[in-house]
């Protein structure tokens, strides 16, 4: 075999092996989870100056209220199968963060910051995820959200638009 043919060949094995996460993968997905506020928006007790670091990203407990948008709890980020990302691939959750669309389809508020993340690399895009499939799972489904008008029962934070 020509050595040219070798290199192609590796090039399509390497396209249609799943990405296997490294070590340095998850050491880097935790610094960027860390440096793009996350936290912020998706942990428990963050707006409340008290974030529930047992419980990381696991789901905010204060809502964001956008005029005609309705108001968004940021959700459970944690491999919950049933209230965080656990049944979610790799692929969706990469296209919440970059494109602000979920699995289902739905565009997300602008409060998620997905037109900054839009410029993150696959690399780096990859990171994030493999760090997120290593926090502890935590069941804690945060509020569905609340359609424009309609009454919140949990607290969230509102854009005001004076008269
Ligand atoms: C300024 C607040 C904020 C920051 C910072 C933020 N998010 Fe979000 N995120 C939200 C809100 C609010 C929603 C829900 C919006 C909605 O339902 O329309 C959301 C939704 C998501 C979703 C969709 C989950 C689902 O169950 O629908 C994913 C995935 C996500 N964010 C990941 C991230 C990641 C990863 C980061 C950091 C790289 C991040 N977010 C940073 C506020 C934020």
């Amino acid at each position: 075999m020509k050595p040219v043919c070798v290199s192609m060949l590796l090039a399509v094995l390497l396209a249609n092996t799943p990405f296997a996460y490294a070590e340095d993968d998850v050491t880097r997905g935790k610094y960027l989870v860390t440096i793009m506020g996350c936290g912020d928006c998706h942990t428990p007790g963050y707006f409340l100056g008290k974030p529930d670091l047992a419980h990381p990203l696991s789901g905010s407990d204060v809502g964001f209220e956008v005029p005609g948008a309705g108001i968004h709890w940021g959700p459970n980020l944690t491999p919950d199968r049933e209230t965080g990302l656990g049944q979610w691939s790799d692929k969706e959750i990469i296209t919440a963060i970059r494109k602000g669309v979920t699995r289902d389809g739905r565009h997300l508020i602008p409060v998620m910051p997905y037109r900054n993340f839009s410029v993150l690399t696959d690399r780096d895009a990859r990171a994030i995820v493999a760090y997120l499939r290593t926090l502890p799972p935590v069941r804690h489904a945060v509020p569905q959200p609340v359609p424009p008008g309609e009454k919140a029962s949990a607290p969230y934070m509102t854009v005001v638009m004076p008269h």
